[in-house]
């Protein structure tokens, strides 16, 4: 009689069936896919955005459009691949026309995000953007004043918020001290946290 080691990844197949079957809040009935997230389940950091938009509804994958391909070669700029973390959002339903979720739909989903930082129990959670953020300290804030904080948040974990990069689409300015430039400083500082603290 072996002893029956539970995996991660059976734990997350567990959760990502039950974001499937959710009809929990109005966004079911308007996607095409819901959109759990992916990753590695190992890492030290994982990365929340808001919501799932178009593309990332069209094909059940997190930030895969504009703002992903943002996304993707900021963190390859400081040596990091989409694989080595895992990325996801506070909503997995894409709200419609991309608007902000509502407080009621972040209810009916934010245990299933809970859930996966069970599983991946990571040391570092990264909010891109203020609704995010918004989202683990329970109430409104000002994505501009804390990003780039380290904020001490449940068993341990570090809250690091940084802009969403759907803004740094909308404000292009790439100089010294843009909002481009305060990401990638953060985007650095995520790489630091990722090699401190990954499981060898
Ligand atoms: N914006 C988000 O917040 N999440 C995505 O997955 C894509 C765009």
């Amino acid at each position: 009689m072996g002893t029956k080691v539970i995996r991660k990844e059976d734990l997350m197949d567990a959760v990502v069936r039950r974001i499937y079957n959710c009809s929990a809040c109005p966004l079911h009935a308007g996607r095409m896919n819901p959109v759990p997230g992916e990753g590695s389940l190992d890492t030290p950091v994982i990365f929340v955005g808001e919501g799932p938009g178009e593309e990332e509804d069209k094909t059940g994958r997190p930030f895969v459009g504009r703002a992903g391909q943002l996304l993707t070669k900021m963190l390859e700029e400081v040596g990091l691949k989409r694989e080595d973390v895992y990325i996801t959002n506070v909503v997995k339903c894409r709200p419609p026309g991309n608007r902000v979720p509502t407080q009621q739909e972040m209810n009916a989903c934010g245990h299933f995000l809970l859930a996966q930082i069970g599983i991946i129990n990571p040391k570092v959670i990264v909010t891109l953007g203020g609704t995010a953020l918004s989202f683990f300290l329970e109430k409104k804030v000002s994505i501009t004043k804390m990003r780039g904080r380290e904020i001490p948040w449940i068993g341990g974990k570090i809250l690091f918020p940084t802009f969403h990069p759907s803004y740094l689409l909308r404000n292009r300015a790439t100089g010294p001290g843009s909002a481009y430039d305060l990401a990638m400083q953060d985007m650095q500082k995520i790489k630091g946290f990722f090699d401190k603290y990954k499981k060898i």
